[in-house]
This record gives C-alpha cells, sequence and structure tokens, in this order.
C-alpha cells in the first residue's frame, strides 16, 4: 500500500516564469486544504541541498497571485547534478520528514527530478513553468503567455520607430532551443519574418522576402530572431543579411531577460493555478513522478522522461501562414 502522505515541498526551479506565484499559492492552498503540511523550499535544488525549508500557510500566499518572479527563489544548480549532492538533498528531505516534493520549472528541474527519483524514495511532481514552453505534454508552461504579450508590446513600440525611418528591424527573442516564442510573436505582431531553430534553410527565404518587399515598396521590416538558432542570434543573423543588403538601414534589439517579467497574464495565472491544483491531487492520488499538464484543456501526466526527451511539435503551417499574412 502507498505511503500516507503528511508533508510536501513546494520550489521553483531554472529560470523563473510569470504565473510561478500563482501555482505556489495554488500548491499551498490545495495542500493545506486537504489538511497536508505544506514546506516551501528557498532557492530550488540548492535550497534542498543545504536545507532551507520554510513552513508555507494558506494566509501566507496572500497577495502574490499577480506578481511575477517566484517567492520561493529560484536557482541552477550544479550541485544536484552529482550524485552526492542529490544524496544531501535527499538527506535534508528525510531531516524535514517530507514524503513527496512539488517541482515547479522546465527542463533542466525535470531532468534533475527524474534522476533523483531513481536514486531515492521520494516521489516528485513536476508543474511546467517556463517561458520557452518547449515541454512535450502541456499545450502551454506557465509564464509562455505573458513572455508573448510582453514581447508583443515591446515589438509593436519597435514597429513605430521602424515604420517613421524606413528601418529593418532584426528583434531577438528568448525560447532556448525552441521558436513557440519566436513563432507566436511574429504572427501577433504581423512580423516581416520569423527566423527559428525548427526551420533550418531559413536566411536564403528571408533574403527572398526582403528582395520582395524591397520592390513592393514594403520599406520597413521586423523580423523576428530566435535566440536558438544555429546561425546564431539577431546580431549574427543581421550581420548576415547586411552584407547582402548594404542599403538597408538595419538595427538589432534583443528583448532578453524583459520576457522573464511582470505581472502573469489572466491565462496564466488560470493554468499555474490548475496545475498547482492537480499538482496536489495527483500525489493524493498516488500518480507519483509525472509531470501534470494540461492538453486540450484536459488535465494529463507525463512521466519525467517523456517530458524532456520527447519534443514538442512546432507547426511549421504557421510560418507559412505568417508570411501570406505579412505581405
Ligand atoms: O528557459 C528560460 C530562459 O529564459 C531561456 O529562454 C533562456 O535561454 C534562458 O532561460 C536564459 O537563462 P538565464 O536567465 O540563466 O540567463
Amino acid at each position: 500500500m502507498a505511503k500516507k502522505i503528511k508533508n510536501i515541498a513546494v520550489f521553483s526551479s531554472g529560470g523563473d516564469a510569470p504565473g510561478m506565484n500563482a501555482a505556489i499559492r495554488a500548491v499551498v492552498r490545495t495542500g493545506t486544504y486537504y489538511g497536508l503540511n505544506v514546506y516551501g523550499i528557498i532557492g530550488g535544488y540548492e535550497g534542498m541541498i543545504k536545507g532551507k525549508f520554510k513552513k508555507m500557510e494558506k494566509r501566507g500566499v496572500g497577495n502574490i497571485l499577480h506578481r511575477g518572479g517566484t517567492v520561493l527563489k529560484t536557482a541552477r544548480s550544479m550541485e544536484f547534478m552529482t550524485k552526492e549532492g542529490r544524496a544531501k538533498a535527499y538527506k535534508s528531505l528525510k531531516k524535514k520528514k517530507i514524503d513527496a516534493c512539488i517541482a515547479i520549472g522546465g527542463n533542466g528541474t525535470f531532468t534533475g527530478a527524474k534522476v533523483f527519483t531513481k536514486e531515492h524514495n521520494i516521489p516528485f511532481i513536476g508543474i511546467p513553468g517556463t517561458i520557452d514552453n518547449d515541454l512535450y505534454g502541456t499545450d502551454y508552461t506557465i509564464g509562455f503567455d505573458t513572455a508573448l504579450n510582453t514581447a508583443m508590446e515591446a515589438i509593436d513600440r519597435i514597429r513605430d520607430t521602424a515604420d517613421s525611418h524606413n528601418r529593418v528591424f532584426f528583434v531577438e527573442v528568448m525560447g532556448r532551443h525552441s521558436g513557440f516564442l519566436a513563432l507566436d510573436t511574429g504572427i501577433g505582431t504581423g512580423a516581416g519574418g520569423i527566423v527559428i531553430p525548427e526551420k533550418e534553410t531559413q536566411i536564403e527565404d528571408l533574403i527572398q522576402l526582403l528582395k520582395k518587399n524591397a520592390t513592393r515598396k514594403k520599406l520597413f521590416s521586423v523580423i523576428i530572431v530566435s535566440e536558438g538558432n544555429k546561425m546564431g542570434g539577431a546580431p549574427e543573423i543581421a550581420a548576415i543579411i547586411k552584407k547582402r543588403f548594404t542599403n538597408f538601414d538595419t538595427r538589432v534589439t534583443v528583448i532578453g531577460h524583459l520576457q522573464r517579467g511582470g505581472s502573469p497574464t489572466c491565462m496564466d495565472r488560470v493554468l499555474a493555478s490548475r496545475l498547482g491544483f492537480e499538482a496536489v491531487n495527483a500525489l493524493l492520488n498516488n500518480k507519483l513522478n509525472v509531470m501534470v499538464g494540461i492538453t486540450n484543456n484536459e488535465v494529463n501526466y507525463t512521466s519525467f522522461k517523456k517530458a524532456i526527451s520527447k519534443s514538442k511539435p512546432i507547426d511549421l503551417r504557421l510560418l507559412e501562414m505568417a508570411e501570406i499574412l505579412a505581405m
């Protein structure tokens, strides 16, 4: 028979994402509703190793739903990548009598969870939280929608100045190795071109596109570039293009960490609340060592292995659509 769960710990790890606080609130309030003791771990796996626990109360997570960042802090722990580091983390969890952990994060977080749960007998549940949206097993990850909207607002402003000066702007958005952020930002801003790592032959296409624009007297353009392209980000791609179009006035903007902060959108707050609630329910229903996700508006569970190793397909038809609509 499964061990009765009484004490759980929740933590955020890896790059922060708007909506993580909403997920923490949901875990704490759902857990306490079911009579569990909920602890927060400060600073992700680093905090787990160092034994930084904090008892969480339902009123203690008031007024955080709308805030970006994470009240539990976060880190990318090198020590947790080692067997010794994970053994220390296990010792800390045991000392605190933690029966199960809820991890909010992305790829690196679940890679750690996968290895840890193979080595030690404390189960984990994962909540997908990353602006990159690159996890298999959920349509959206927490923070993706907010990051999209932040990038969109920034690019709307760039568009104004690009138009005034007849300039070609190369705008770099985050996404690590995946182009989800770039693709949707590009569609949402009517970008003249979108360069993502999932499509390799794009430089030639882009050159043809800019040539076409020039003959059609389309004098300004905003090209969205995902940071994870093989040829580099916006500065590198802008340099390649500039060599072929010396007469174009080009500029580069890297949006960077602006996309990671700010108040989460309602979409992200709802998603995070649902996932936090479902993570606790999964634990209580003995669905262990899985990431909880939502696909087609239904809750589902994916093993950590699948969530990190299967790649979520990007719809390349949307690139084609974006090009047609930006004419
Ligand atoms: O995974 C989220 C993310 O923002 C990626 O899009 C980006 O490549 C990376 O984190 C940046 O990491 P850091 O904040 O450590 O510079």
